[in-house]
């Protein structure tokens, strides 16, 4: 049922007033209060743009000059990369990381679930303008679940006559208090592929640490991650069946490049996706489906403000 009226939103899906849709910056966007965050997002991509755990700060890094048009990627919180991830396997000229987070999604569903979480169902299926990119009928919910953690999954079905192969990610940005004293435990050892350098190579055997321009495919399908600062667990962040996690940080050069991204902001910001790269495409055959999730679970630190 695809309703843009948020007085029709409100009545059908707002549980009481839980969760609120209202029109900003042009977009339909959502405030939804769990007993214990507030999450904030866009039906435009699917788009969550803020988590803020109870008397704490936000989890999620938004981009102070992002940009709020009809049609356009907001820079910060949680893009979804998908019907494939990066560049186009063929044709460099379509949209980096697929239209997903072009696209408008209808509310599906939403409900309070017995523990207090809130659960939000946003889904999208083909279109004339997704058929010209991608000649395939689909079903993609995003499903989220909040209340002191958050959980996204991304669930693909094939709706088609054909089989489809799809890349993905979850590419979530986190809101960190400074790079410099910000390192990522559990990839140790793991091998990488090094977009930068385009080589193969491997993490060494110590926590990763950032001291410049990083973006990097780590192929690790099992993962339990913990963003530290100065070596204190803050958050960490779980993915069910991705193949792979994408680091991320632009530092200062490719940040002066991007017009929504501040120049200084690549020392508050690390990204850390949950993906399934071209190192193990999804193939689906039709009526098939697959998901992947990420959680994030914050420590709650209020007194230390971000992460
Ligand atoms: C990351 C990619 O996932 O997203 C990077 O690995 C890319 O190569 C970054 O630069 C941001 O992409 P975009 O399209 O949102 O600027």
């Amino acid at each position: 049922m695809h309703i843009s009226n948020t007085d029709e939103l409100n009545k059908t899906f707002g549980l009481g007033g839980k969760i609120r849709f209202i029109t900003e910056n042009k977009l339909i966007k959502f405030i939804a209060t769990s007993k214990a965050s507030v999450l904030e997002g866009y039906l435009q991509g699917a788009h969550i743009t803020s988590f803020i755990p109870k008397d704490s700060s936000d989890v999620l890094w938004l981009s102070p000059i992002a940009k709020f048009e009809h049609g356009k990627a907001i820079r910060g919180g949680i893009p979804i990369c998908w019907p494939w991830f990066g560049k186009h396997p063929v044709d460099t000229s379509f949209p980096q990381h697929g239209f997903a987070r072009n696209s408008l999604f209808e509310v599906a569903q939403t409900a309070e679930l017995n523990n207090g979480d809130l659960q939000i169902i946003l889904s999208m299926q083909e279109s004339e303008a997704s058929l010209k990119l991608w000649p395939y009928k689909f079903k993609l919910n995003l499903i989220i679940t909040f209340g002191a953690s958050l959980s996204i999954e991304l669930k693909t079905e094939n709706t088609d006559s054909q089989t489809f192969t799809i890349s993905e990610a979850i590419h979530s940005y986190f809101a960190i208090k400074d790079i410099s004293t910000t390192q990522l435990q559990g990839l140790e050892n793991t091998p990488y592929y090094d977009q930068l350098l385009e080589s193969d190579t491997r993490q060494a055997n110590s926590a990763t640490k950032f001291d410049q321009e990083v973006d990097r495919i780590y192929r690790a399908p099992v993962n339990e991650l913990f963003i530290l600062r100065e070596g204190l667990a803050k958050t960490r962040i779980q993915q069910v069946h991705g193949n792979t996690v994408v680091v991320w940080n632009p530092w200062l050069e490719k940040a002066k490049s991007m017009g929504d991204f501040p120049d200084n902001g690549f020392s508050q910001m690390l990204c850390i996706e949950a993906a399934n790269t071209r190192y193990g495409s999804i193939i689906l055959a039709p009526g098939e489906h697959h998901s992947i999730t990420q959680i994030i679970t914050p420590r709650r630190l209020a007194e230390l403000g971000p992460v």
